[in-house]
């Protein structure tokens, strides 16, 4: 049987005025997936995710969250989803903790104080959660912003722009956490961002999104995009001798000479036998590392270089 999917897009359509923001969108977010929006600014990212979350109406389709539609049962399909959208809401003079407290009261039953540990925790704030916002990093802030977001256990997380401002050292804190959230908690978890390079490294999935409309969905994690790899470059000390080893046990497998090492065309698998071999030979191996058309190659292709920011 399908997992069923936490958030199902159908159809998705939005006009302001006469201005198509979004076209006839229909895509699936699975639990412990990071699915990415990708699309230049203006691409309509945020207008989406303002309708996931219902601080926006649709023209046409449907969002379901866990196969409940907004538009039938919003509190029930709502009760499962966390989100910021822009910026979150912080009182700067209050403490992280008197923040949290203090989001926690709004929610109808209360969150345990357990919780409120629990979430300070996953975020890595628990030094620093007595101190006062106002002497927290922006990175800090985007965490504690993603702790509040999950004070009530959603089972889907939606971050728009959740690296904007961070430093590189900040959204690589970021990438691990959200990416541990997905992993252990089994949590989805949809972000959105304008950069291509950022999206690699934290989504197993993405939606190239380009005026309204959705282009493409890539695979850049799990079997599927593993198994499509089909060349690997290995750097080496000796790349003739390199060549000669893998010619001599594999004849029929093309091997293309570089001043740093050997190109072949290979799975996953293959080339890792191959990698053993080179090694057990008695050559270093430096790297090693899959050459497909990059994510870049196609985003840039698509949207056309002018249009990253
Ligand atoms: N309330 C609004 N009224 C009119 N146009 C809007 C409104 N909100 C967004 N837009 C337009 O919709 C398009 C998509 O915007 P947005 O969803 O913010 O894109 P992104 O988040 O991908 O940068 C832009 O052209 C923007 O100008
Ligand atoms: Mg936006």
């Amino acid at each position: 049987m399908e997992e069923q999917a936490v958030l199902e897009i159908r159809h998705v359509s939005k006009t302001i005025g006469s201005k198509k923001i979004i076209q006839d969108l229909s895509f699936e977010v699975y639990p412990g997936e990071v699915f990415g929006f990708l699309g230049p600014n203006g691409a309509g990212k945020t207008t989406l995710i303002r309708m996931i979350v219902g601080l926006m109406k649709m023209n046409k389709g449907d969002i379901l969250i866990h196969g409940q539609t907004i538009k039938g049962r919003f509190e029930e399909a709502i009760r499962h989803v966390g989100a910021i959208v822009e910026n979150p809401e912080m009182y700067k003079f209050l403490s992280g903790k008197r923040n949290l407290l203090h989001y926690a009261r709004m929610f109808p039953g209360g969150i345990p104080q357990a919780r409120i540990s629990e979430v300070v925790e996953l975020v890595g704030l628990k030094n620093r959660i007595n101190e006062k916002v106002k002497t927290y990093s922006l990175g800090m802030r985007q965490r504690l912003g993603v702790a509040q977001a999950l004070l009530h256990r959603p089972s889907l997380l939606i971050l728009d722009e959740p690296t904007n401002g961070l430093d590189p050292a900040g959204i690589r804190e970021l990438r691990d956490y959200l990416r541990r959230l997905a992993r252990e908690e089994g949590i989805a978890i949809v972000v959105s961002s304008h950069l291509l390079s950022e999206m690699e490294l934290m989504c197993d999935r993405v939606a190239i999104i380009q005026q309204g409309k959705l282009i493409d969905i890539q695979n850049l994690r799990g079997e599927g995009a593993a198994e499509a790899q089909t060349s690997y470059f290995f750097e080496v000390n000796d790349p003739a001798v390199a060549q000669a080893i893998v010619q001599e046990v594999d004849p029929a497998l093309p091997v293309v000479l570089r001043p740093d090492g050997i190109e072949i065309s290979a799975g996953r698998e293959r080339a890792a036998d191959i990698g053993t071999l080179l090694v057990q030979a008695g050559l270093r191996l430096y790297t090693m590392k899959p050459l497909t058309q990059s994510l870049e190659d196609k985003f840039l292709k698509i949207t056309g270089s002018d249009q990253i920011a």
